[in-house]
């Protein structure tokens, strides 16, 4: 059954792409915008690809109306922590400036359903990590954290006064790949730690660094939230039914709503890849808090749960990376 259009900015990009692809599978057309700055054509694979930057309004409004667009998911975005350490005012130009921008073009070609991918990291540094939820404190401590923040407050202000309809998913940390291998995650640089660990474990990468073993935690190194991309796709269908079904100002975490230390997905990693994977320790990274785990009782009240597993993230991870670094005979 043919439901419209969903514009998908940043679509060729690691999360937006699996997103496409569970749209197209419940009869969404997903149209991306995309610049593949960080992204790939290859990966638009359920739609067509418009090759734009997100502040370009004439593209956007010629995207919007060419197609029966229903709804809009954002996932564009500079999402270095570091990087936005040392530079701080990219973050504020890219997520925030051209955020804003899109978000103009959108309203003025009447564009409601507005679905944006936040972060963990607007928590910064919480008082509460192991169970988290959307009401509390919001203190991000890097620049990436507060970019995504200002955006999601814009975001709000500009729903309430147009009357539009707005959703936030605050994701944890994203991981795994497509169960039928046609995409995954391919991030360059890439500092995301299960594709590092399935890149040091095939020794394509120097010893993987673990960064800081001194954190208060149960074995020194931090512990974070990872959800499978497959969830977190399934999770954006739900929260765009809702939109459509004229619900509003929605704020949701996206996590498994279980903390993993470093360590233990170094040991999860070595069991289900059955390799050795080889780690020097550093020292911390600046804006990393210690622990970082959702509560997700509000996502699962509209009837989501994780279904895959810490090993089914591993295993999908590097069936994805054998797959695009193998060298095909001629
Ligand atoms: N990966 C995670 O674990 C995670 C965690 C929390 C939040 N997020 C957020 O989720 C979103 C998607 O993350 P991802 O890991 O898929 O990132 P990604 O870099 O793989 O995808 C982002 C996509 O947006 C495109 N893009 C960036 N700036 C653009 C612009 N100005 N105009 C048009 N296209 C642009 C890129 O080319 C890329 O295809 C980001 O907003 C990120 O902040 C990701």
């Amino acid at each position: 059954m043919a439901r419209g259009a969903i514009l998908v900015a940043g679509g060729a990009g690691y999360i937006g792409s699996h997103v496409c692809k569970a749209l197209a599978a419940e009869g969404y057309l997903p149209v991306t915008l995309d610049d593949l700055s960080s992204g790939h054509a290859r990966a638009v694979q359920w739609g067509p690809l418009v090759r734009a930057d997100i502040a370009d309004a004439d593209a956007v409004a010629r995207t919007v109306k060419a197609h029966d667009v229903v709804g809009v998911l954002h996932f564009a975005a500079k999402s270095l922590v570091g990087e936005s350490m040392r530079d701080p005012l990219k973050y504020f130009r890219e997520n925030v400036g051209k955020g804003v921008a899109f978000l103009e073009a959108l309203q003025a070609a009447r564009v409601s359903n507005i679905l944006f991918s936040s972060t963990a990291a607007v928590y910064g540094n919480p008082a509460r990590p192991t169970s988290i939820s959307e009401d509390d404190p919001i203190r991000p401590i890097s620049p990436y954290g507060a970019s995504k923040l200002a955006f999601e407050e814009a975001l709000r202000g500009a729903t309430r006064a147009s009357g539009g309809r707005c959703a936030v998913l605050r994701y944890f940390n994203a991981a795994g790949a497509d169960s039928d291998g046609d995409l995954g995650e391919d991030h360059d640089p890439e500092t995301h730690l299960i594709p590092l660990i399935v890149r040091a474990s095939r020794a394509e990468t120097p010893p993987l660094t673990v960064f800081g073993e001194d954190y208060e935690t149960r074995d020194g190194t931090p512990i974070r939230d990872y959800v499978h991309v497959e969830d977190l796709a399934a999770a954006h269908l739900l929260v765009l039914d809702q939109l459509v079904r004229g619900e509003t100002d929605l704020v949701l975490n996206a996590g498994a709503g279980k903390g993993v230390t470093v360590r233990e997905v170094l040991k999860a990693a070595q069991d289900c890849l059955g390799r050795p994977i080889p780690t020097v320790t550093g020292a911390r990274r600046e804006g990393d808090p210690p622990m970082l785990v959702a509560n997700i009782s509000r996502l699962a009240a509209l009837g989501w749960a994780p279904r895959k597993t810490l090993q089914d993230m591993i295993s999908s991870a590097a069936l994805w990376r054998e797959k695009t670094t193998r060298v095909v005979p001629t």
